[in-house]
């Protein structure tokens, strides 16, 4: 009987054995499927994507420039001081979220509709840069 239960415990340890490298080559076979997209949302890839956010500048054109810069609509002109006075005193934080979040004739984020929050401070920055160079 002691020997029975011997060669029991041998083939479960040595099955075991075997199997163990078996295992984690399939483990590391669908760790590979699995981690692909896992990849894309680790924090120091959210940091490269916060890296590529487009400058002031860029978004600007793009998404601000076709009102700004004429002044449609009553939108505070590009670079004038006077239209811009009163605005800038509602301080960065404020004109960022009404430029986010949309502010009477003025749409949400503008034309960057892909833009995140930091791209459309960017713009608002680079508007705000713009009158003090002015
Ligand atoms: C479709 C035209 C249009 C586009 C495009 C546009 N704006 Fe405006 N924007 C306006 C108008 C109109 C106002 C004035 C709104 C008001 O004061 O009633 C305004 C006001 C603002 C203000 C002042 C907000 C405040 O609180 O006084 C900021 C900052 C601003 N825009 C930033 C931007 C940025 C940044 C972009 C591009 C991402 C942009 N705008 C694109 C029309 C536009």
């Amino acid at each position: 009987m002691k020997k029975f239960i011997f060669c029991i415990v041998t083939i479960v340890l040595s099955l075991q054995f075997y199997s163990a490298p078996y295992e984690d080559e399939v483990r590391k076979r669908l760790g590979l499927l699995k981690n692909k997209p896992v990849v894309a949302m680790t924090p120091s890839n959210s940091e490269d994507m916060a890296s590529t956010a487009r400058n002031g500048e860029t978004v600007y054109n793009v998404g601000c420039a076709a009102c700004h810069t004429a002044g449609l609509a009553g939108a505070p002109m590009f670079a004038n001081v006077s239209q811009w006075q009163g605005r800038v005193e509602k301080g960065l934080e404020t004109l960022v979220n009404n430029s986010y979040n949309g502010y009477n004739a003025m749409p949400a984020k503008g034309l960057c509709q892909d833009c995140t929050r930091e791209e459309i401070q960017n713009s608002v920055q680079y508007m705000l840069d713009a009158l003090t160079v002015n």
